[in-house]
């Protein structure tokens, strides 16, 4: 009680630093540590720290590292987040942003691109407009059958009294830089729209923004986008040391993707989740000339997963990065175990989704479906983009697609599913730039459109 104390007292006198004080901050940090300890023993991985005592909110002022660790005799990509003072060895907590960014305002609904025109089209395009009206619906319908009132979507619940499953935790990732031409305005975006709605949440950068989730988290190499494999693989590496159980899914995309967050949510609490992780081989896995190899994996328990929008590379099934993709909590532990430490570690190469598809395919694992029933697809380009493809000049070529997955490609908006997950807004830079318009723009667009947030 008396650490409570202290620590409010120090809140209101932020500037001055005794020794006291840090002594407190040390003493909270090892009795966080110590109940971790114990939480984990009692009740397994996937724990919400947040509930601990409320400990977190109380020391808000001074958590953005919510431990340190020496990095003496360490390197890549092992030497953690920088802190505020450029220090490495930093494990940012996590909560501590999730709570900052809720003082963020939802989207910018003054500025004229985004609630103009209110429903018809606007900057998403007339085809996206369709695409994105369709998923409206869909988030429409799942809020009635969870009975949740206008403008919010539920988060479901998949709590079953037979084996306690509890709600499933994603920590949602995306790589972003800071630069003069963009100073994370599109994380800004991304972090007042869709990035609340993850468990976790946190944008590596070269810049640290508490503000905005972004963490100065150094890679192999340099700062550009051919070196997009140091950087990723870093990511992963670093969310496996720090953040491997206090997570199920893991999720990462970048700065110009917008994330249908409720979907990601619904889609990996769908219970055929369940069934893969209980060894389903699905349309993938099951094609002849992958079956083998799947089953290097599949009676692995529990069961690495990933998911992604699916191309081909080589004659095998890769997933194409623009939209993201997830790994479940034992894929992560596969990577950490497995290619962390030497798989392409020296590498300068920008294709960061073939190289960790790869890393899984040598080992047996193949990507998972992520169409719907009717072969709507949840992790595309953007939506206008998609509503216009003509079947021919894709990164998904469906010519491939047919030849090696026999997947086919619907036309229109039925190309999208409408428990679609994430849209890769990239393509549409050219096309908004002739308005004016940025990413950024489009995805307070999005948002506002799919949660009717204009009036
Ligand atoms: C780093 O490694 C050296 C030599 O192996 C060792 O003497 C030193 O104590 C190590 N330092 C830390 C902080 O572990
Ligand atoms: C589920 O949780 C309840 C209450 O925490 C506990 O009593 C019960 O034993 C648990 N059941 C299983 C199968 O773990
Ligand atoms: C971050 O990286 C970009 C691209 O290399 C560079 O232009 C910028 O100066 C860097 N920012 C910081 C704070 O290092
Ligand atoms: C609209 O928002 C963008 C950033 O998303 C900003 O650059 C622009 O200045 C805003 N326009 C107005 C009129 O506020």
């Amino acid at each position: 009680m008396r650490l409570k104390v202290k620590l409010k007292s120090k809140k209101r006198q932020a500037s001055k630093l005794s020794a006291t004080h840090c002594i407190s901050y040390l003493i909270v940090m090892v009795c966080q540590y110590n109940m971790f300890s114990i939480w984990k023993q009692h009740d397994g991985p996937g724990f919400v720290h947040r509930e601990l005592f409320g400990i977190p909110q109380r020391i808000k002022q001074i958590n953005y590292c919510s431990s340190r660790f020496n990095t003496a005799n360490l390197s890549h990509p092992h030497l953690g987040a920088r802190d505020k003072s450029g220090r490495l060895g930093c494990v940012v907590n996590l909560d501590f942003l999730m709570e900052r960014m809720e003082e963020l305002p939802a989207i910018d609904s003054s500025n004229t691109s985004i609630c103009t025109p209110n429903d018809a089209s606007g900057i998403e395009g007339e085809g996206g407009n369709l695409v994105l009206k369709k998923i409206r619906k869909g988030l429409d319908q799942m809020r009635q059958e969870n009975n949740v009132a206008e403008g919010k979507v539920p988060q479901l619940q998949a709590t079953t009294s037979a084996n306690n499953k509890t709600t499933p935790r994603i920590l949602c990732m995306v790589y972003t830089v800071h630069t003069e031409s963009n100073p994370h305005t599109s994380l800004r975006a991304i972090t007042r729209t869709w990035a609340k709605r993850c468990d976790g949440f946190f944008a590596a950068s070269n810049f640290t923004d508490p503000t905005i989730g972004a963490i100065d988290l150094p890679h192999f190499g340099e700062e550009s986008y051919t070196n997009m494999w140091q950087k990723v693989r870093t990511m992963w590496s670093y969310a496996y040391d720090h953040y491997r159980d206090k997570y199920d899914y893991f999720y990462i995309c970048g700065d110009d993707t917008y994330v249908i967050a409720d979907n990601l949510r619904a889609f990996v609490q769908d219970s055929r989740i369940e069934e893969l992780e209980d060894g389903f081989l699905d349309a993938i896995s099951s094609l002849p000339q992958y079956r083998a190899r799947a089953l290097h994996t599949s009676s692995l328990r529990p069961r690495p997963l990933i998911w992604g929008d699916p191309m081909i590379h080589k004659r095998f099934p890769v997933i194409a990065g623009g939209g993201g993709y997830i790994l479940n909590r034992a894929a992560i532990d596969f990577w950490g175990t497995k290619g962390m430490d030497t798989f392409y570690a020296e590498s300068i190469d920008s294709r960061e989704d073939i190289m960790m598809s790869s890393f899984f395919w040598d080992n047996g694992l193949s990507v998972s479906e992520t169409v719907d029933v009717l072969g709507g697809h949840r992790f595309t380009e953007s939506a206008e983009w998609i509503h216009g493809f003509d079947g021919y000049s894709a990164p998904t070529s469906p010519k491939y697609m047919k030849e090696f997955l026999d997947m086919v490609y619907n036309k229109g908006i039925e190309y999208a599913s409408d428990t679609h997950v994430s849209f890769h807004l990239k393509i549409d830079i050219e096309r908004l730039q002739q308005t004016g318009h940025t990413v950024a723009d489009l995805i307070q667009r999005y948002h506002a459109l799919l949660y009717r947030l204009c009036g």
